[in-house]
Order: structure tokens, then C-alpha cells, then sequence
């Protein structure tokens, strides 16, 4: 079993793949050039959310913790940004302001794991 400075790593590691592969996707989209990177932001996208989640199960073994309402939140959130592709999909106009809405939904799910709202 991994150590939890380990979990958090691979956690860390995930969250950065997720955020740099959706940011990609909006940038590209909003420029009108979705389909050259489409491949590979959404290869990095899906690798991302594997990790976030195997780590952040190892995070919540190691802490001692279950699935409170703040895990709750960060699950929510997890299936909003991976269900992001879709919505900068259909919604290419709002790509622009999509882009700047990523880092505040992933600021939300790190809030929820500092403060632990609920616990
Ligand atoms: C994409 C969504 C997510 C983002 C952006 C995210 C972000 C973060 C960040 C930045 C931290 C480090 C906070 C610190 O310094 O202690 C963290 C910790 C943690 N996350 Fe996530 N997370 C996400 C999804 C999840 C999910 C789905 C789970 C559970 C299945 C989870 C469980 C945890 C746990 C247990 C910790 C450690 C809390 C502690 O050490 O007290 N996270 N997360």
C-alpha cells in the first residue's frame, strides 16, 4: 500500500493532467481549432480523472475518512469536469469564460478537502 504523501502526489498529478487537458480543449475550441488536439487533450482528460479518483479513494483510506458530504461535493465535481468535454462541445461559444470557470471549480474541490465542510 502506498504511503499518503504518495497518494497525494498521484491525486496532484491527476488534478494537473485534467486541468492542462480541459484548458487545452477550451483554448483550442475557442480558437476554432478543436479537432487537431481533440485526441490528445482527451486522452489526458480521461487519464486525469482515472488518477483523481484511485488517489483520492487511497487519500480517504489513509486519512481514515468515508465518503462525508465533502467527499460527496468532490464526486460532483469530479463528474462535472469530466463531463467538461461535452459542454465545451456543445456549448462552443461559452468556451471563452469556460476556460476561466475550470480552475474555480478545482479550487472548490481543494477547499473541500482543506476544510472538510460537514465533518
Ligand atoms: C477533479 C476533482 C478533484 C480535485 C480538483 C481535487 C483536489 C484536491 C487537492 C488540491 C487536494 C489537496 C488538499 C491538501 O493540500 O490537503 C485534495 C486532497 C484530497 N482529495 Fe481531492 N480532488 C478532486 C477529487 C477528489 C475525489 C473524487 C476524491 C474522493 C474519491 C478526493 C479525495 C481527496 C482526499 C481524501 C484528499 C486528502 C484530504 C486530507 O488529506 O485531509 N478528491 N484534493
Amino acid at each position: 500500500m502506498l504511503t499518503y504523501q504518495a497518494y497525494k502526489l498521484i491525486h496532484l498529478f491527476g488534478i494537473f493532467l485534467l486541468l492542462s487537458s480541459l484548458a487545452g480543449l477550451a483554448a483550442a475550441t475557442f480558437a476554432g481549432a478543436e479537432q487537431k488536439v481533440r485526441k490528445l487533450v482527451l486522452a489526458g482528460h480521461g487519464i486525469g480523472l482515472f488518477v483523481i479518483l484511485f488517489a483520492g479513494f487511497g487519500l480517504l483510506a489513509k486519512i481514515g475518512a468515508w465518503v462525508d458530504t465533502w467527499v460527496l461535493g468532490k464526486l460532483v465535481i469530479w463528474f462535472l469536469l469530466g463531463a467538461a468535454p461535452f459542454v465545451i462541445r456543445k456549448a462552443r461559444g461559452a468556451a471563452g469564460w469556460i476556460f476561466w470557470l475550470l480552475p474555480v471549480i478545482a479550487g472548490l474541490a481543494a477547499w473541500l478537502a482543506l476544510y472538510k465542510p460537514g465533518a
